[in-house]
């Protein structure tokens, strides 16, 4: 053979017999059929172990496996970012003419999503206050086929009734999908709590270094899975190996890295709480958040990302120049490094945080020394 040719049909063959600790990345968009009469395109791994790329090769899959073992779902797929695992659950779930039911407290781009794309399509979009629980199942309509909670929501931190929800739902049929990031899927039991489909943006705890974006849909059971995987298919979203295997690489420290920050954050919060500055401490472990109680019924930790309310009067001038002051709190969006973040939210993305105006302030405490988190804060206030 020409040596162009041997380029690409080496002899060489890697030698069996290597088992590492690690699980290896496995790339591939084209994976290989041994015979011609078991060439098929399909997306369900029960049926053929893998038929393409998109489908996943066995680090995306290795992941995926993990998380539904971690999660105790029946199936789990990743998903390129955690925005991409909310979307392929309202595309899987929602047609023209349906009624979905989304929490006034939800991540931003999901209620863009939500607004600018179903809205397209005729689907019908109701927010509903985050802290209503059982009277929520008066708002199902004829037609309504999801009801959406994300729980802390997101800037306010609503703790929701998400065991009230559920039974109100499924007694006339509608699914359920939670958006259980904050708690990186561990600290809310969402199938035990009978959740249909729980999300997590790997992005945040479980990759846990800044450094990757990925999203996590677990499922019920075998018909949801079908349901899931299809629209998989039909979307697209086939997550990158590299990133999984990063993934991985994060899901081994979650437990260690996860209780350190719920204790930082934990001080952090507490001290703030007890600050002239400040007005409320959205904390869900602390009894000035919003459904504190349903957190201590249903939680089993807390984690790193809580919101603080200034005390009036104050500019949002006053607020920035505190912010820009602040030496290790470094401002962007996102959460569950090791790094602490802060972020003012931008009040056209989370209208429930109108009520606070200017006076809220989202912090994530990450994994530095706590003490020197709060002499950064400290210090910040001082004028
Ligand atoms: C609660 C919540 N869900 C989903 C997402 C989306 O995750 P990603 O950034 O991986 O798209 C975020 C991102 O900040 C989030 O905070």
């Amino acid at each position: 053979m020409n040596w162009r040719t041997k380029l690409i049909h080496s002899e060489r063959k890697v030698p069996e017999g290597f088992r590492s600790l690690v699980a290896p990345v496995f790339h591939g968009s084209t994976t290989l059929f041994r015979r011609a009469a078991a060439i098929v395109d399909t997306w369900d791994h029960d049926d053929v172990f893998y038929s393409y790329g998109s489908y996943g090769t066995p680090t995306t899959l290795e992941l995926a496996a993990r998380i539904a073992e971690l999660e105790g779902g029946y199936r789990s797929f990743v998903t390129p970012g955690g925005q991409s695992a909310l979307i392929l659950i309202y595309m899987a779930c929602l047609s023209g003419g349906d009624h979905v039911l989304v929490p006034e407290s939800i991540y931003g781009p999901s209620r863009a999503f939500a607004d600018q794309v179903l809205r397209r399509y005729r689907v019908e979009v109701e927010y509903y206050p985050p802290l209503e629980g059982p009277s929520l199942s008066q708002r199902i309509r004829d037609n309504t086929r999801l009801i959406w909670c994300e729980s802390p929501g997101s800037i306010t931190m609503e703790i929701q009734d998400v065991p009230a929800i559920v039974a109100g739902a499924h007694a006339r049929g509608v699914l359920v999908a939670l958006d259980n990031t904050w708690g990186a899927g561990v600290l809310f039991d969402a199938f035990r709590h009978e959740i249909d489909f729980s999300v997590q943006a790997i992005t945040k705890y479980i990759g846990g270094h800044g450094d990757l974006l990925l999203g996590s849909v677990s499922v019920r059971d075998e018909a949801l899975y079908k349901r899931i995987g299809t629209a998989f298919q039909h979307l697209g979203m086939m997550a990158s190996p590299e990133d999984c295997f990063l993934a991985l690489r994060g899901l081994q420290t979650l437990p260690v890295r996860l209780k350190a920050i719920e204790e930082s954050a934990l001080r952090v919060a507490k001290w703030l709480a007890g600050r002239p500055e400040v007005e409320i401490v959205l904390h869900p472990a602390l009894p000035s958040c919003p459904g504190h109680e349903v957190w201590k019924r249903d939680f089993t930790g807390s984690s790193g990302l809580f919101s603080v309310v200034y005390r009036r009067p104050l500019s949002r001038q006053d607020l920035h120049r505190c912010m820009d002051r602040l030496r290790l709190f470094q401002m962007g969006y996102s959460w569950g490094g090791v790094s602490s973040l802060i972020v003012t939210p931008d009040l056209d993305e989370a209208p429930n945080a109108r009520a606070y105006g200017d006076r809220l302030v989202r912090f994530y405490v990450g994994l530095e020394d706590p003490d020197d988190l709060i002499s950064d804060i400290e210090q910040a206030f001082r004028v």
